[in-house]
């Protein structure tokens, strides 16, 4: 495009939004971290105003007022006034509700957590060095697990009644294997969810098998869980799982070849008729629609996170095509409500 087909001031509203964009996602994590969004939820349709919410939660006034003025122009809050502040609609189940598949509560510190990576990428533009997840801070590890904790539920609730069968077998009580079990939430989760089942949480990162360990503890889960430490890559296993699951985890694995080896592996691990499901962030496969789709443009920015801490990326038709040639019968694109996701399942061949 040229610049006479495109108005500057059109641009620079751009540049605009992308500020606005910038405040409103720190606006959101402040105002989850600080109960705030809870308060003014609680208050329900009857709304809150600024001195009684500074006065519910202890905080001063005046930052009280700036942040409930600058979520109320971000759309984020409603005001009116005889009643004040509540809500805007859908945020309540969007910001607060972990049982929503579409919680976005738990990815917005995890999207600010990233404005280390953003800092430190023109230091590293010049270097090939990778900085690798487990040396950033920690809280860029817990707002991660936090980002995927809602993919349990899609996977259980939306995803596994597309494979009845397996769904079946799970009620009735059925091995599953999570590959890249993170910090132990979606073992935790499965096994809740399916109380006959067996789980083994697979996880290759010793601060996060450490993690998961310490959460199904404190979770109290009996001994039908287990967290193997041990390396995707090197998967054993024979005939043994019903369901094996990886969510935003195979991209990790390495390289081409060595997604190429963990499917082949899975595939191997599964019984027959057995199912996989494999949950990765839903890289289009050309720069094109990097603009046709707000999910995809946000993806880019993730990308530079991604790639500073070393993980590859798989494009949408690629992780079709590696289904596929791992020789999985009847791959899929899973239907399901999380536009940041995009789920392949397929089924072991008998
Ligand atoms: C983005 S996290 C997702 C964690 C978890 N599945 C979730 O959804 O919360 C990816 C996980 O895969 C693990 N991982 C990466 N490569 C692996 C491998 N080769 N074998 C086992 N786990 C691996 C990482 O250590 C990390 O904990």
């Amino acid at each position: 495009m040229s610049a006479d087909q495109v108005p500057k001031d059109a641009q620079f509203q751009k540049l605009v939004g992308y500020v606005v964009g910038n405040q409103a996602a720190w606006f959101i994590d402040i105002g989850l971290k600080t109960g705030l969004f809870r308060t003014v939820a609680g208050a329900g349709e009857s709304g809150i105003r600024e001195d009684a919410l500074s006065e519910q939660l202890g905080y001063t006034l005046r930052y009280v007022q700036v942040w409930c003025r600058g979520a109320y122009a971000f759309e984020l809050l409603d005001w009116d006034d005889s009643s004040g502040y509540r809500l805007a609609p859908h945020m309540e189940s969007l910001l607060l509700d972990r049982s929503d598949p579409r919680w976005m509560g738990g990815r917005f510190p995890f999207y600010t957590a990233l404005f280390e990576d953003f800092r430190a990428f023109p230091e590293y533009l010049r270097t090939s060095d990778i900085w690798p997840r487990s040396a950033h801070d920690a809280f860029l590890l817990e707002a991660l697990a936090n980002a995927t904790k809602p993919d349990s539920v899609m996977i259980t609730e939306q995803v596994l009644p597309q494979a009845p069968a397996t769904l079946a077998r799970l009620e009735a009580g059925a091995q599953i294997l999570d590959i890249g079990a993170g910090g132990g939430h979606h073992v935790i989760h499965y096994a809740r969810r399916f109380p006959n089942a067996r789980v083994v949480g697979l996880e290759s990162d010793p601060p996060s098998v450490e993690l998961a360990r310490r959460a199904l503890a404190e979770a109290n889960i009996d001994d039908r869980v287990e967290i193997r430490a041990s390396d995707a890559n090197d998967l054993e296993d024979e005939d043994a799982f019903d369901l094996v699951t990886l969510n935003i985890a195979l991209h990790e694995t390495g390289d081409h070849a060595h997604h190429v080896n963990v499917l082949n592996r899975v595939r191997r691990a599964l019984k027959p008729n057995g199912t996989v499901v494999v949950s990765e962030l839903p890289y289009p496969d050309s720069p094109q629609e990097y603009r046709q789709n707000p999910v995809f443009t946000m993806l880019a920015g993730i990308q530079l996170h991604e790639a500073l801490v070393g993980c590859g990326m798989i494009t949408q038709g690629e992780l079709v095509d590696l289904l596929k040639d791992a020789q999985f019968a009847d791959v899929r694109v899973a239907q399901q409500s999380v536009p940041t996701r995009f789920v392949m399942l397929g089924e072991k061949p008998r």
